[in-house]
Formats: C-alpha cells, structure tokens, sequence
C-alpha cells in the first residue's frame, strides 16, 4: 500500500510518499522560516500563500523522488487540523483534487495523531504505549491505546513548551526560530546560575504550566544592566530554562507513567514526539527517567519530530488498513483535539 502524504498545518510545505512496509519513498519538507524571520512569528497569511505557490511542485517532487505516479497510489491523507486554517485549508484541497481525479480514498489527519504514531513508522512500537507529545502549539501527555484510541492524561494550562522556548529565546536575543537557538546556547552556559520555578512540579496529575517559567526569565532579563547581559549571561540563563523544562517534563511523566502501567499494564514504551522533542538534552533526560522505571524510551529521528509529511502518509496508512477514510466534504478544524473527552484544561 502507497499513500501520499501531504502537510501545510503551519510553517513546512511537506510532501512524502509512505508504504505499509514502513519504507519511506520519499519525503519533501520546504521550510519557510526565512520568510517568517523578518516578523520573530509565523505570519498566517504569509504561510498560507507560500503553501498554494508551491504545494503543487512539492507533491510532484515526492512522486518523482520515489519513482512512482498517482496511479500507483493507494490514498491521499492530508492534515486536516488543528493548526494555522489558511495553510490547512490548501494542503486539504490539493488533497481532496487528487482524490477525486484518480478516484482514491481521502484520509483527513489530525496533525497531532502525526506526531503521535511517527515511532511506529520509524521503531515499530505496538500498543499501548505512553506518548509526551511537545510541540509548538501543544504539549501533552497520553496513552496511546490504539488507532484512533487517544487518551488524553494531562495538557498545558498556558504557553505550549515549543511557545515557551521560542518566547524565552527572544527574551535572550538568541535569534530565530528560538527552539534550536536556545538548545545551542543552552550547551555553552551554565545551568546552576540562576534559580527558576518548576512550574506544576510535585503536584499530583499530569498538567504542565510554562508561562512561570518564561516571566521568571523575564525578570531576571529586567533585573540585567544593559552592560550585564551578553552571550555568555545569555547562555546561562538558557541553560538553567532547559534544565527547568528538563525537571518538568520528567516529573510530570512519572505520574503519567504510574497511571499509565495501571491503566494498562501490558504497556512496554515512552514515546516523545513532536518539534521539541528534535531538543537532544530532553531526549536524554527523559531517556535516563525512563529506563529507572523499566519502560523503552522511543523518540523519532530529529527531521521526523520536525513538521513533515511522513508522519501524515502513515497516520493515513493506519486510518486506512482499518476502513476509516473520510469523504470529499471532510471541513478542515482549526482545533482538533486528541482526546475529545479530555476537558480539564483553559485552552
Ligand atoms: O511540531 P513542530 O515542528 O510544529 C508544530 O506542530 O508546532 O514544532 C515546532 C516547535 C517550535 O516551537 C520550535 O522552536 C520547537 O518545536 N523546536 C525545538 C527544537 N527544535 C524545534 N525546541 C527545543 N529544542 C529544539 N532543538
Ligand atoms: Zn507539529
């Protein structure tokens, strides 16, 4: 089975071609953070164009990449929200014209569900297993039961974690985009020189708070002499952040995993996906907190966690091996939850 996966949710033009084997043909990823720099943000409008001038070019590269044309295509599975609805709305249509030329099965999938089944595509992990989900808009803890089976254990009241290291990036001046900026800057400091909150830490349950964390760093900015802050004081305070965020991230896994081996007690896995989790001193900390309690630690290869469209063709590729195939009227969702009946949370 070969299906075209296509993605435009926010500041990647992505197209790849996936086979039920777990053999990625081919995948093409088009960043536009050069156009989006100027602005520190994504600019909807921006994106959105960008994806309609060049989504069409994009698919024909993954067609051609992996040697094949639309005839041999089994579906088309496009993102179909939550995200920036400009952007979705092109990558949806583009998804729905092949469709309905070529007569093919149209698989509309939650950009969030991407995320969440890329360590299947890529490790082969069976279900149930745990999934921290961090990304720029999201971040989550879930036990992934099953295709379509998402249950959501905690969520951020807030900033999302890749907002949060995007917005503390800038209050740094480490430039853009902030996540790998800060990452970078974060290897040269030194991460006992400041005193940050833990923001949700020692709490019982699995919500996560990170707009302390990033007004704490305000502050000590504020509080900086102008002839106080360079790099180096930069440094240091980027590291202290991520090791913050590292302590959070791990505390609040260790209530989900208790949770988690209750509720299923045949779990085997931790997966960390999405955009932040390309962040290498996260994956170690969580690594090393995981294998103290015994589980397998997953996390995709780093142009994996990263937006693409990969992960879109074989979310389609699961949706479809078990018939579930949406039609040519499928309305793009600019919020989509996960778990629909999780509504602990402000956002
Ligand atoms: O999943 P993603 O590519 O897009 C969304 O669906 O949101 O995630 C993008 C987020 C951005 O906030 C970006 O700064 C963050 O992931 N990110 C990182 C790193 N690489 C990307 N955050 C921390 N460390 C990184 N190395
Ligand atoms: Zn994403």
């Amino acid at each position: 089975m070969l299906i075209l996966g296509i993605e435009t949710s926010c500041d990647e033009t992505a197209a790849a071609i996936v086979s039920d084997e777990r053999r990625i043909l081919s995948n093409v990823v088009l960043s536009q953070v050069d156009q989006h720099r100027p602005y520190g943000g994504v600019v909807p409008e921006i994106a959105a164009r960008s994806h309609l001038t060049h989504i069409d070019r994009l698919v024909a590269q993954a067609l051609a990449d992996a040697g094949i044309d639309f005839n041999d295509l089994d579906g088309i599975a496009a993102t179909g929200g939550p995200g920036l609805i400009g952007g979705v709305m092109v990558g949806m249509m583009t998804a729905k014209a092949i469709a309905l030329v070529h007569n093919l099965p149209l698989i509309a999938v939650n950009h969030l569900e991407g995320h969440a089944l890329t360590a299947r595509l890529t490790d082969k992990v069976d279900f149930p297993y745990l999934l921290l989900l961090v990304s720029g808009g999201h971040c989550q803890l879930l036990a992934i039961a099953d295709t379509a089976d998402y249950r959501c254990y905690g969520g951020t009241v807030d900033d999302a974690i890749g907002e949060a290291f995007d917005k503390t990036a800038t209050l740094l001046d480490l430039g853009y985009p902030g996540g790998p900026a800060l990452e970078a800057a974060a290897l040269k400091g030194d991460p006992t020189r400041f005193d940050l909150p833990r923001p949700m830490s020692g709490r019982p349950g699995c919500n996560f708070s990170f707009s302390g964390l990033k007004t704490a760093v305000r502050h000590i900015v504020a509080r900086l002499e102008d002839d106080q802050f360079d790099a180096i004081v930069a440094a240091d305070i980027a590291a202290c952040f991520q090791t913050a965020v590292g302590d959070v991230l791990t505390d609040r896994c260790s209530n989900a995993i208790t949770r988690f081996r209750d509720e299923f007690p045949e779990g085997r896995s931790l997966v960390l996906a999405g955009g932040v989790a390309a962040n290498q001193y996260l994956r170690e900390r969580l690594d090393q907190a995981v294998a103290k309690v015994g589980l397998a630690f997953h996390a995709p290869p780093i142009e994996l966690c990263t937006d693409n469209a990969a992960m879109i063709a074989w979310a389609g590729i699961e949706r479809l091996q078990r018939g579930l195939v949406d039609d040519l009227n499928f309305a793009v969702r600019p919020r989509w939850p996960l778990d629909a009946n999780f509504t602990a949370l402000a956002r």
